[in-house]
């Protein structure tokens, strides 16, 4: 580390050295990351994508209705594009705006949606959503719809939820929306499972934040020190990822030091899993006060459209 610390090496740092440790959730998304994440989207285990595109497909028309016409798509979390090209084939916006905090993987997904789409305008933003969202000020501001799918807003704790969902709203006009895709409750095995999986790609997601972080602050973590814990806690109706210590280990950086005691853990993420009626009633605290609520048959997931 330079003399003089960047806020993200203060930011990963001074979670490392609170009690219980902790690293944000954003520093899983490395190349490597968001590759093994695309990964999850794809095992059995894991239902939320799925689900949530057999809602999408199941409803199309409907959702595309309800949506309306000439709009422009933002995305927020966009990742490999593919869910908003599934929505530009089904609602042929006038423009999209892919935001991610994976600038490489962004810029990749981009060109293929340039190539699909030729007659969409396609911006690119990377940026990281705990943060203002700035969009070019040559972008309308009338018709916006933000895209913000796959529950990643499970990813943010209660207050922080309300205040991206306030931000989002903020990027609206009165003829804005906002589509949205929220993991539910439901039973404890099977929560367990799609952040436990057998092949063990969760843990390999979960311990690879360990390589992005040594590469940021210059660390000495080793992933074969390390064992991925994920399970529900029922009371704050969440999903927690942590990462354990094996042995007794002393963790090094320019600057600093950190020791872990055999079984103590780094806090990696938190999933949110709403009733649906508590996420519609944070919705209308976020300031939108229409709101179409479409589920899969067990109610595992929900779509919800939310307007001003
Ligand atoms: C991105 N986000 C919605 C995922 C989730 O389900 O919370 C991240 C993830 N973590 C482990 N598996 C998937």
């Amino acid at each position: 580390m330079t003399k003089h610390p960047t806020s993200e090496q203060l930011e990963i740092t001074q979670g490392l050295c609170q009690s219980p440790a902790k690293i944000s959730p954003k520093y899983f998304y490395d190349t490597n990351g968001s590759a093994l994440f695309e990964e999850i989207t794809r095992l059995q285990a894991y239902y939320p994508t799925r689900t949530e595109a057999a809602i999408m497909a199941r409803h199309a028309q409907e959702i595309a209705g309800s949506i309306g016409a000439n709009r422009m798509l933002i995305e927020l979390g966009a990742g490999n594009c593919q869910k908003a090209k599934v929505l530009c084939e089904l609602i042929n916006p006038t423009h999209f705006v892919a935001v991610d905090i994976s600038e490489a993987f962004l810029q990749e997904a981009v060109a293929a949606m340039r190539l699909a789409f030729p007659h969409i305008r396609i911006e690119a933003i990377a940026s990281d959503l705990t943060a203002e969202v700035v969009l070019p000020a040559s972008l309308p501001a009338q018709g916006r719809l933000v895209f913000y799918p796959g529950s990643s807003i499970g990813n943010f704790d209660p207050p922080h939820a309300l205040a991206l969902l306030s931000r989002m709203r903020g990027l609206l006009q009165d003829d804005g929306a906002m589509l949205i895709g929220v993991d539910l409750v439901k039973n404890q095995t099977v929560l367990n499972a799609a952040y436990d999986d057998d092949a063990g790609v969760t843990a390999a997601f979960n311990l690879n934040i360990l390589n992005h972080v040594n590469r940021l602050i210059g660390s000495n973590f080793d992933t074969a020190q390390w064992l991925h814990r994920a399970f529900f806690n029922p009371e704050q109706l969440r999903i927690e990822m942590h990462l354990q210590a094996k042995t007794d280990l002393l963790v090094r950086w320019t600057g600093g030091t950190r020791r872990f005691d055999a079984g103590e853990r780094i806090h990696t993420e938190n999933s949110y899993k709403y009733r649906i009626e508590d996420f519609v009633a944070l919705l209308t605290r976020a300031g939108f006060s229409q709101t179409q609520v479409w589920t899969d048959d067990q109610d595992w997931f929900a779509v919800v459209l939310a307007k001003p």
